[in-house]
Order: structure tokens, then C-alpha cells, then sequence
């Protein structure tokens, strides 16, 4: 039986739930919006308002296409007005007696042809339809913040849903103008598997003081050209969502890696969510501009340049341009740069090594450019204050943003995305998703420019094979460990998953 979804029911109109009924309303089908009470029902018809004003003042939509989508929704505090409704798509905070308490009233209340599909983070799709008497009509069907501008749908099936059903669901998402990646029911399915994996991360890289929030943003949105750095993105989805998701995360994986950060407990219990509470990771009631006092500054005359290849060559032309004298070693052989007022050595790895062999270790820093807008400044325990000013300043004048961080294998964004991709070639390996849905997902769902697999590829598998290693050695961590996958790939000198494609 193919079923027809025009009338649609969406319980819970916070951001995601009204996103979300804004999607369905923009493809001309009749919305019912649900709530708990005048005042949350309220809230709802704001946003509404506010998103759809948003794209007439942006030439999107015309007045009266706001009118008529706005037309379209009906907003009720009763549960009893989805009788008649196609599909109902939960919206709810992630607590499951909640979603529990909902389902089984929903089962109650809605036609019996109708279908139950829950918006869930990363719950289990499975334990919410065993509330119904109706678990083969009940899917998960996930969306990404904010909904109206991100084009994926992540349709959930489990093992009662009925045959055909997620195909439906992933045509309808396909009429709503998004992309549909169909998976099985995994805490955290494709996309939060990956990203709150990342994102609980850069939480304890910021707590172990290997660098600040700002460096931390700046280096994963400018280094890797991502649209937003982590700390921007938690606030987005809502300290509270984040760390739930990481708890069912952890639960399923007993990765610790998943174990949410203390940083975000301590937020979350502090009621400081994020963007819907005013403050999380920044402030958005008042935003001050930062204010940075400059620090004391070596003066430079002559910049050491430690390192070999093509980085060394271009550094020493942009130094010169920018009317500094330089002068370069080889790691084997530091005497050139013995007396430079500053050292920097080209490299991702820790450079204490290099400094203690220099008369003068407080001058040696680490740079590592990432892309062409980011260099990595790391300081050892020994670097004094002025040096690492004055090569932030150097930096700025080549026109790239500095990273302030310590002097740790793979220093920040390497860090940060070495273990992702890991994570995604162990889920590949694990048959749960295709390389290609893995790569749809993650470009869809969070606007990367590129999905794990085309990065792998990219960056190439032998390098980050080895910045696992790097990382494995100097954290011990076990995760970090190269997935046997990607480690097999290398040995046997398959140039890149594109050739690997199954
Ligand atoms: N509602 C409607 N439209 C919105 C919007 C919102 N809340 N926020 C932004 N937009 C629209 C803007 O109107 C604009 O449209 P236009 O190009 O047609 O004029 C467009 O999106 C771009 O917005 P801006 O120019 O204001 O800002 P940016 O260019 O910085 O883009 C962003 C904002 C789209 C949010 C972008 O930064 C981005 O893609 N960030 C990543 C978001 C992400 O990763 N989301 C997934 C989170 S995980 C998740 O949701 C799952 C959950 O289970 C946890």
C-alpha cells in the first residue's frame, strides 16, 4: 500500500519542531502543530514568524507565500487534534518516559493507517515503537538544525518496521526538497555518531588547556573550512541535546570518548544551553567584542626557520616579502638558527626535542600550516611569552589567523579530524552505512565541504594513518588507535577509498 502524507502532525514546536513544520508547510501540505501549553505554543508560532519573516526580508518568499505557509499550520495545545492526521513527527526533548507518554497516546489518538515517526537524536527508534501497538508503522525520521536550511533526513528503520515503508518516508523527504540517508537503529545514527564524537572532543582538548574556545573555533572553521568551529556549533544544537546524546552514545559504545565532557555537565546544570538560553559556550544576550591585551613582544630582526620542503621555501619568500630576515636548519644540523631572535619548526609533532638542543630554547616555537588561512603556533614548556607574541603577530602579517596552542602531537585540528575520520572508516567497517551515504550524510547534515571518505582520500590514507599513530603514542587513547580497515588499505597500497568503494 502506498499511503499519500498530506495532513501532518508535528508534537513539540522548539527550534527543531518548528523547523520542521516549516519545512512540511513550504511543500504545501496541512501542518497541525502541537504543544503543552498556550505559553510553549506561543514560543512556537514565534519562531514560525520569525524564520519565515527572516526569508521575505531576504527575497526568498514573498508576503503572501509567508501568509499561506503560515496558512497552512494549525497550532492546538490537544493531542486530540491529530486524529486525522497522515504521519506525526515527535519533536520533543530527548527523554525517553516523555517520548514514551507521547507514543502510546499518539497510538490512541491517530487513524490506524497513519505512521508514527519520531525526530529523535539518538535514542532508540526501536523502544519507542514498542510503546505502540503499531511498531512496523514506526520510524525515526531525524533532522538537522537549523531544518529548513539543511538537506538531509536520516530515515530510521528498525527490525519490525514494515517492508517499503522507509522508501516512503525517504520519497517524502525527497518532496520536502532534502536528501534521505536510510540506516538501521544505532544510537546516534550516522550523523551524531560522527559529530558529537568530534565535538565532545574539542570539549576536553579545551579542558586540558591545549588551546582556548576562540583558537579552537578559528582552527576547525577556518582550517578546515567547516561552517561553524565546534564551541559555535554546541551552542547551535544546544549544550542540553549535546550532552544527552553523548550519555546514549557512551551507553551503547562505552567509548570514553563519548562520555560527555565535565565542561558540558557543569553548563548544562548551570541552565546556560546555548543560543536558546542567551549563553553557553559564548554569550548572544550581549555579545562583547573580546578584548585582547597584546602581551610582551620579542623584537625580531632574524626569524629560524627549523624544516625542509616546499612549506619552508614558501615561509622564507612571505617572511621576506613582509620585510623579515630569515635563516634556515635542517633538524639534523640547528647551528644556523642559533642566535635567531625566534625559532619557529615546520611541524605537526611536539618540538620540544628541538628546543632543548638550541642555546637558547625559550625562542623555539612550533608552526604548522593548515590550509592556506591557518597556522598552528604551538609552545613548549619552554617558550617565553614574548616569543610566541611575536611570532602570533608574524603569523598575522602573512595574512593567516594564529592558533595559540600547546605543543601536542597533532596540535589542534589534525587532532580533532584524524579521529573522526578514524570513526567513520570503523563505521563503514562495520556495515552499517555505505562510504557514499556516510559522505551524503555528513555534507548534508553539517555543511562540510567534504564527507570523512573524500577527505581520507584527500588528505590521503597513509598520512592520517600515521597522525593516529602520532596521536595513539601520545595520548594512549584507544580509539585513537588506526582502524585495522584503514591500516590494512595502507599496507596493501590502496590509493583511497573511491578505489575501495563497496
Ligand atoms: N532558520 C531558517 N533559515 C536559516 C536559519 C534558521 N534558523 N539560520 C540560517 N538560515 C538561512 C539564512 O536565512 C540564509 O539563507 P539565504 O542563504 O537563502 O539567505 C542561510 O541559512 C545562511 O545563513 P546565514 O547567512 O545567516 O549564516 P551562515 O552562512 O553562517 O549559515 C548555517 C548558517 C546554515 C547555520 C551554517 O553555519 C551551517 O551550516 N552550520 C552548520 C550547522 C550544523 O552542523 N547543523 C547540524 C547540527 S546536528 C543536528 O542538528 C542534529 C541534532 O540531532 C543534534
Amino acid at each position: 500500500m502506498t499511503r499519500t502524507f498530506e495532513t501532518v502532525g508535528v508534537v513539540g514546536l522548539g527550534t527543531m519542531g518548528a523547523g520542521i513544520a516549516e519545512v512540511f508547510a513550504r511543500a504545501g501540505m496541512r501542518v497541525i502543530g502541537v504543544e503543552a501549553d498556550e505559553a510553549a505554543l506561543e514560543r512556537g508560532r514565534g519562531h514560525l514568524s520569525t524564520s519565515t519573516s527572516r526569508a521575505v526580508a531576504k527575497g526568498r518568499m514573498t508576503a503572501e507565500q509567508q501568509a499561506a505557509l503560515l496558512g497552512r499550520i494549525t497550532f492546538t495545545i490537544s493531542r486530540e487534534d491529530l486524529a486525522d492526521a497522515d504521519l506525526v513527527i515527535e519533536a520533543i526533548p530527548e527523554i525517553m518516559e516523555y517520548k514514551r507518554g507521547l507514543f502510546s497516546d499518539l497510538d490512541r489518538i491517530c487513524k490506524p493507517s497513519a505512521v508514527l515517526a519520531t525526530n529523535t537524536s539518538s535514542l532508540s527508534v526501536t523502544a519507542i515503537a514498542a510503546t505502540t501497538s503499531r511498531p512496523a508503522q514506526v520510524v525515526g525520521m531525524h533532522f538537522f538544525n537549523p531544518a529548513p536550511v539543511m538537506r538531509l533526513v536520516e530515515v530510521i528503520s528498525t527490525v519490525v518496521t514494515e517492508d517499503g515503508l522507509a522508501a516512503e518516508i525517504a520519497d517524502l523527504a525527497r518532496r520536502l526538497g532534502k536528501t534521505p540517508v536510510t540506516v538501521g537503529d544505532r544510537a546516534g545514527f550516522v550523523v551524531n555518531r560522527l559529530l558529537l564524537g568530534y565535538l565532545n572532543h574539542a570539549c576536553g582538548l579545551l579542558e586540558s588547556g591545549l588551546a582556548g574556545r576562540d583558537d579552537i573555533d578559528a582552527a576547525v572553521k577556518l582550517g578546515l573550512g567547516l561552517p561553524m568551529g565546534p564551541f559555535t556549533l554546541l551552542d547551535l544544537i544546544g549544550l542540553d541535546t549535546s550532552y544527552e546524546v553523548c550519555e546514549v552514545l557512551f551507553r551503547e559504545s562505552r567509548d570514553r570518548r563519548h562520555a560527555p565532557a565535565p565542561v558540558l555537565r557543569e553548563f548544562v546544570t548551570a541552565g546556560l544551553l546555548g543560543r536558546k538560553t542567551g549563553r553557553g559556550f559564548y554569550s548572544y544576550a550581549a555579545p562583547t567584542p573580546a578584548v585582547h591585551e597584546p602581551g610582551p613582544r620579542a623584537v625580531v630582526s632574524m626569524v629560524g626557520i627549523v624544516g625542509s620542503g616546499p612549506d619552508v621555501a614558501g615561509l622564507v619568500a612571505d617572511l621576506d616579502a613582509a620585510g623579515f630576515k630569515s635563516t634556515v636548519a635542517e633538524r639534523s644540523d640547528l647551528t644556523p638558527v642559533a642566535d635567531a631572535d625566534v625559532v619557529v619548526a615546520l611541524s605537526d609533532r611536539p618540538v620540544i626535542e628541538l628546543a632543548v638542543r638550541l642555546p637558547h630554547p625559550e625562542r623555539l616555537v612550533g608552526l604548522h600550516l593548515v590550509g592556506d588561512r591557518v597556522a598552528e603556533v604551538a609552545s613548549t614548556v619552554l617558550t617565553s611569552e614574548d616569543v610566541a607574541g611575536a611570532v602570533q603577530d608574524l603569523v598575522t602579517v602573512l595574512r593567516r589567523t594564529p592558533v595559540r596552542c600547546g605543543d601536542r602531537a597533532e596540535l589542534v585540528v589534525n587532532a580533532l579530524l584524524y579521529p573522526y575520520l578514524n570513526d567513520a572508516v570503523r563505521m563503514l567497517d562495520s556495515g552499517y552505512a555505505t562510504a557514499a551515504d556516510i559522505d551524503d550524510a555528513m555534507r548534508l547534515g553539517c555543511g562540510y565541504p567534504a564527507g570523512p571518505f573524500e577527505m581520507l582520500d584527500a588528505i590521503g590514507l597513509e598520512r592520517v594513518r600515521d597522525g593516529l599513530r602520532a596521536l595513539y603514542a601520545e595520548y594512549r587513547e584507544p580509539s585513537f588507535a588506526p582502524a585495522p580497515l584503514l591500516d590494512q588499505l595502507v599496507t596493501a597500497g590502496v590509493p583511497g577509498f573511491r578505489a575501495y568503494a563497496r
